[in-house]
């Protein structure tokens, strides 16, 4: 019964909702309600923003691309780890989500997040600028992703890394989207390395997710 309320909660809140399809074509226009979703407390307890973060083992001063960024849920833990004199993006293709993000940011005292308007096929981000892209349960939203890969390497700098968190296909889950909507460890593992990128992995640090890393 517990599990019952939870599963209808979160899918009141957006997190389990059943319009969530792949490609670029997903809405996320009703900013408040997606808001609500992403900063929802009981995230954490799963989510673990902070130990994700510490496992990057980013340094003071990089520069880290939080693509799909949405409320800026994880930006703020990655611009905290870089610090003062390091800088987070926060990629985003729906505008609408800029004011909640730097106002969130800013109540949590996070001043070293900058926004950036992408396109689908682009995230418009400098070359060879970022130390990390960041991308949480973004990935299924982008098509034609081997020339999407292409435009991120040239981004990084000659040691970055593309950092992929995103639910498992294959497990039971109450939040995120349909099974058939998620990509699989292998699946990504492939993208990454047909892209050039030496690929390591961590299945266990979260619950519901793996955590993909695709170094230069
Ligand atoms: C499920 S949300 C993930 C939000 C955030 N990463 C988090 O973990 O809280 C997916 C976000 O990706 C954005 N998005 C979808 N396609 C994108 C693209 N091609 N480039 C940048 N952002 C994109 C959507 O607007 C949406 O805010």
């Amino acid at each position: 019964m517990k599990r019952l309320l939870l599963v209808l909660s979160l899918s009141l809140l957006g997190w389990a909702q059943p319009a969530h399809h792949g490609g670029s074509h997903h809405d996320f226009k009703d900013v408040p309600r997606w808001v609500e979703a992403f900063e929802e407390k009981s995230r954490d307890a799963w989510q673990k923003p902070v130990e994700v973060v510490e496992y990057l083992g980013l340094q003071p001063g990089q520069v880290v691309a939080d693509l799909g960024a949405a409320s800026g849920y994880f930006s703020r833990p990655l611009a905290r780890a870089v610090g003062p004199n390091g800088w987070v993006f926060a990629v985003e293709v729906e505008a609408g989500f800029f004011p909640p993000l730097h106002q969130l940011a800013a109540k949590a005292g996070v001043h070293n997040i900058a926004t950036v308007l992408a396109s689908f096929d682009d995230p418009h981000l400098p070359d060879a600028s970022i130390d990390v892209v960041f991308i949480c349960d973004t990935l299924h939203h982008i098509e034609g992703r081997p020339a999407y890969y292409a435009r991120l390497k040239q981004a990084l700098k000659p040691n970055g890394r593309i950092v992929v968190v995103d639910f498992f296909p294959d497990r039971d889950i109450p939040v995120g989207p349909k099974k058939s909507e998620r990509l699989s460890v292998e699946q990504v593992t492939r993208e990454l390395q047909a892209a050039g990128l030496r690929v390591s992995q961590n299945l266990t640090l979260l619950p519901y997710q793996y955590i993909l890393v695709g170094e230069r």
